[in-house]
């Protein structure tokens, strides 16, 4: 064989095995291979459109830096809203723990920080209308002082609605707080409307949480049930009491409960799968964040 016949078939070999030769089968074998592996990684990896929160408003979150176990420093904060606006939100209530002994926030601490989130959520055109603040109420030793004495401001500031005359109350997560029935008796009574947090996290009342909310329900409590429940962030438990109440009629509000951003990954994440899709219908119908 002569030098240039040897240079020749090493050319053409070369030139099928990169693929020149697009009709011959060992290359369409492989172009088929790979469009199939790319049909299945895009089936697999490929994200999810994502789907906006079922509503505009967020009435429980703890955004407001620094004064509970939610955010700590401003550029946090900036980058909860960024991530609520990145979901539908558009008006925001924020609501710090009012929690004994730990967090004795009261709207003469809260205002002045408000004041600064808002301006510096305007300052980076943000589109999100920070509407106001109040807290998330523990009914517990603390809540009957503050109803009582007014030791921490005067009669007019003592207790801060959400909107109109409805609070944002919560239970103690490791049991139920004795004097919570009473409370919630009197503040009702008192004219408020009471919207329990988080209900499907009170895990001592997953065994018999038909008489339980039920029992609420009657008294014309409403229910604030968290968004990331729907995902099982809270646990199994919380997941399957979230959609127990979602199908038996006792989602009245629903909220993010935005601590930190690790939530917003997770709430994105959630607002893609399609277990979100399957239950956003329902969702949009019965909740009421946008229309108090
Ligand atoms: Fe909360």
């Amino acid at each position: 064989m002569c030098n240039s016949h040897g240079l020749r078939l090493q050319v053409v070999r070369w030139e099928m095995s990169v693929g020149r030769f697009g009709c011959c089968p060992q290359n369409v074998l492989h172009s088929t291979f790979a469009q199939k592996n790319r049909i299945m990684f895009d089936f697999f990896f490929k994200k999810r459109e994502l789907l906006p929160l079922p509503y505009k408003r967020e009435l429980h979150c703890h955004i407001i830096p620094g004064v509970d176990d939610g955010s700590q420093q401003m550029d946090e904060s900036l980058l909860l809203l960024s991530e609520l606006s990145r979901f539908g939100v558009e008006r925001v209530i924020f609501t710090p723990h009012h929690t004994a002994p730990r967090f004795m926030n009261t709207p003469e601490i809260i205002q002045p920080l408000f004041d600064e989130v808002k301006q510096k959520a305007a300052e980076q055109k943000i589109p999100i209308e920070c509407e106001g603040f109040s807290f998330e109420y523990r009914l517990d030793e603390s809540f009957i002082e503050l109803m009582q004495t007014g030791k921490y401001g005067e009669p007019a500031c003592q207790i801060r609605p959400l909107y109109g005359q409805y609070l944002l109350i919560e239970n103690s997560f490791s049991h139920a707080i004795p004097a919570f029935d009473e409370l919630a008796e009197r503040l009702l009574s008192d004219g408020y409307y009471l919207v329990l947090a988080h209900p499907e996290r009170y895990l001592y009342y997953a065994g018999h949480r038909g008489r339980f909310y039920h029992h609420l329900q009657e008294r014309q409590v409403e229910f604030q049930v968290n968004m990331l429940s729907f995902a099982g962030y809270y646990g199994e438990v919380s997941k399957k009491m979230a959609y127990w109440m979602l199908d038996n009629g006792y989602v009245n509000f629903l909220g993010s409960d935005s601590h930190y951003p690790q939530h917003m990954k997770l709430l994105d994440k959630f607002l893609r799968s399609k277990d979100y899709a399957a239950i956003y219908d329902q969702l949009c119908d019965c909740i009421g964040n946008d229309h108090f």
